[in-house]
């Protein structure tokens, strides 16, 4: 197993397979990226994926952008799931999902997490910019018929906009068999929104869950995010990784869309770009993810 500088194991590789998204979500981070580059193909990110699987990096995350864009995106989990991923993930805005999720099962997809914000079809679109509510309810629906487990929901808490919606958004998993994510708004709007107007500390809901819950249970593996059992309704709290907690547990290492390996979500300066790699051996390829991985260092120390 690949173990960092830091002590910290290497065990999931997150993919950006596209930078492109359908929606314009106001909040939305776009992951710091800069706008529409080269995309790698099928064949490169199966290529990038076994030698990760050689390294010992068993769990993949494929996530934009929004990755249902990609036309190819059915070959892009075959390719993650044949390379030997013992865990296949995806995060999706659901807008496309109604139509592939069984397909994306039946290639190797295991599990699924879906953004969703609100309930109310307007909101929706003044979240969003796009009316698509329904498309993205029947592709929840979609997703847990296909099997995928589990199905998350995705909901960026806003001040103001959605914060009254938490027990209706707790009463749709606990009947739709899903589990929910809580996320605290992160300060990271180029788009000039004003952070302050809609961010809302979470840690008054987590108070008010860990009170309600039947159960609750921490995990290591999961950024040491507590899980809350709440009337047979499965909640998570995501708060923001400002806190040397979530940077000790941090276990991945991500890849942008254009093939650069990117040792730390908060830092762009460290990139390590495969293209090089790519068209040579499988032992520069394996000499780029060592260089990656010793780049490593906890942003929160
Ligand atoms: N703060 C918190 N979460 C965000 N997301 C996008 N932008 C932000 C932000 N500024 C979330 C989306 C989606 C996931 C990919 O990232 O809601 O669920
Ligand atoms: Fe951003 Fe995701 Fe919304 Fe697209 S769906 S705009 S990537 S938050």
């Amino acid at each position: 197993m690949l173990v960092d500088r830091f002590g910290r194991p290497v065990t999931g590789i997150r993919v950006s397979v596209t930078e492109r998204c359908n929606l314009r979500c106001f909040y939305c981070h776009r992951e710091g990226s800069s706008p529409a580059t080269r995309e790698l193909t099928v064949e490169q990110i199966e290529r990038i994926l076994q030698v990760a699987k050689g390294l010992g990096i068993t769990k993949v995350k494929i996530t934009g952008g929004e990755p249902l864009l990609r036309n190819d995106i059915l070959g892009i989990v075959k390719a993650a799931a044949t390379s030997g991923m013992d865990d296949v993930s995806m995060t999706t805005n659901g807008t496309k999902l109604a139509g592939i999720a069984s397909q994306l099962a039946d290639a190797g997809l295991n599990r699924i997490n879906i953004s969703l914000d609100t309930l109310d079809p307007i909101k929706y679109k003044q979240i969003t910019g796009a009316p698509m509510l329904d498309a993205v309810l029947r592709g929840i629906k979609a997703a847990v018929e296909s099997g995928l487990r589990p199905v998350k929901i995705n909901m960026v808490v806003l001040r103001g906009v959605n914060e009254n919606e938490i027990d209706r958004m707790i009463d749709f998993v606990r009947g739709t068999g899903t589990i929910l994510q809580l996320i605290e708004l992160v300060d990271f709007l180029p788009t000039g929104a004003d952070y302050a107007r809609y961010h809302h500390d979470l840690r008054d809901i987590e108070e008010a869950l860990r009170e309600k819950a039947d159960r609750v249970i921490v995990r290591e593996d999961m950024h040491a995010r507590p899980k809350y059992f709440v009337d047979g309704a499965e909640i998570e709290i995501v708060r923001p990784m400002h806190n040397s907690r979530f940077c000790a547990h941090c276990r991945r290492i991500r890849l942008t869309p254009d093939g650069k390996l990117k040792p730390c979500l908060l830092r762009d300066d460290n990139l390590v770009d495969l293209s090089d790699a790519l068209s040579g051996s499988t032992q520069k390829m394996v000499e780029s993810f060592l260089r990656a991985i010793y780049y490593r260092e906890p942003y929160f120390k």
